[in-house]
């Protein structure tokens, strides 16, 4: 396999070196790591973690949504969270390749490309979001009294990046699927996810083949640069619009068959259990939704008698932004923001709203999303066990001083 797992003393040794990135050698030169002394570490990641930037959460780097304040639409490299199951896998470009296999494939043999034939077809380039399926998990418990287990994201599991790579559709008539073919297993490179003494084996999603013709990218840049290690370098997916997770990073192989297919990220996780959902759980996650968060921190304090100039940011999976409404007194009156960019379906849209409080003391500063296909963030977001795809209006608190 062209995988080459680092142990974690080396990876420390490595961590400076390869914080500047891939375009680098790692093996010749002498590369200049961004000052990381007052960077924290997550396990397994390994760009520096600027505490003004990233929480920390396990194997896992949130970004702060405040620090998106004064930023473009787009992530930068650097700011971009991390979801790492186990741990970022440092991936040589000349000896990766893809296979694709299975009985989906006309000649039923495993067809190979290398990383200089992906980069030798036509490229494509697109903004899209990538957005964890539980950012903004802990608000169940925070706002709603309704906890949820697993990664107590609260809103920074997201980011929006220009990914190059080529389509899957061109790789999959290339490597002659089937007409009958309906499922794709993508599967990655990092090491088998184990939780509670269950081996779950390799990250690993199935995706209808209807969606990877539709608009799935094989990226190997972001943002004009070679994808990170921490975000799939040499190639990972980009599946716009949907759960985070579809986006299989550090792409090793894909199964392409004529059956649906599961695996226990479409059965275990990543779909809704609980008393509001069918028993058994519903279909597996598939689109995100809709959202939008001020870029402040909770319990920022503001000056009263002054003219403040609150900025946010919206996004919505289904459809473009349409309206953004604010509220300064926890919802009792309402009025629209001014978008600072056109809206695009599954990009941000930065918006802003000037205010003057007067009054001092706690307050409760509300947005609300609504987009053009009419969905609109509730007051409430339907409780899952595993907290996913919290859409509600968040109650963001500040004082007033
Ligand atoms: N792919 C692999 N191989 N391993 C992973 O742990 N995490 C998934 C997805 N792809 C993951 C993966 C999840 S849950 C998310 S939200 C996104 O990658 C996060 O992408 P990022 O770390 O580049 O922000």
């Amino acid at each position: 396999m062209p995988y080459s797992p680092v142990p974690a003393p080396d990876r420390r040794a490595l961590l400076k070196l390869l914080a500047a990135g891939p375009a680098l050698s790692v093996l010749g030169g002498i590369a200049t790591a961004p000052a990381a002394s007052a960077a924290t570490a997550a396990p397994g990641i390994l760009k520096p973690l600027p505490p003004e930037w990233f929480t920390v959460r396990g194997t896992n780097a949130e970004a702060r949504f405040d620090a998106f304040a004064g930023t473009g639409p787009r992530t930068s490299n650097e700011r971009f969270f991390v979801r790492n199951h186990t741990s970022t896998p440092v991936l040589d470009a000349a000896d990766w390749r893809l296979t694709l296999w299975g009985d989906g494939l006309h000649g039923r043999a495993p067809v190979h490309f290398t990383y200089g034939q992906l980069r030798d077809l036509p490229s494509v380039t697109r903004t899209a979001l990538i957005e964890c399926a539980g950012n903004g998990r802990s608000l169940y418990a925070t706002q709603q009294g309704e906890p949820a287990t697993g990664t107590a994201w609260t809103l920074g599991a997201v980011g929006a990046a220009r990914w190059r790579g080529v389509r899957l559709s061109d790789v999959l008539l290339r490597a002659g699927i089937a007409a009958d073919a309906v499922d794709l297993l993508p599967r990655g490179l990092d090491d088998p996810y184990v939780s509670g003494g269950v081996d779950f084996g390799r990250v690993r999603r199935p995706l209808p083949v209807a969606k990877a013709f539709d608009d799935v990218l094989l990226a190997y840049e972001m943002n004009g640069e070679p994808l990170p290690y921490d975000h799939g370098h040499p190639v990972r997916l980009v599946v716009p619009n949907w759960v985070g997770i579809a986006s299989v990073k550090w792409l090793g192989d894909i199964e392409v068959s004529t059956r649906p297919l599961t695996s226990p990220w479409t059965t275990d996780w990543y779909r809704l259990f609980g008393p509001a959902h069918p028993p058994g759980g519903s279909a597996p996650l598939t689109l995100q939704t809709v959202k939008s968060a001020y870029e402040l921190p909770f319990g920022a304090t503001l000056a009263a008698g002054r003219l403040h100039r609150l900025t946010g940011r919206a996004w919505s999976a289904h459809a473009p932004v349409r309206t953004v409404e604010v509220s300064v007194d926890g919802g009792a009156h309402w009025r629209p923001a001014r978008l600072l960019d056109t809206p695009r379906r599954g990009g941000w849209v930065r918006w802003t709203v000037p205010w003057l409080p007067h009054r001092t003391g706690p307050a409760t500063l509300l947005s609300r999303t609504t987009d053009a296909a009419g969905n609109t963030q509730p007051e409430r977001a339907v409780h899952n066990v595993q907290g996913y795809l919290f859409n509600a209006v968040v109650r963001h608190p500040i004082t007033v001083a």
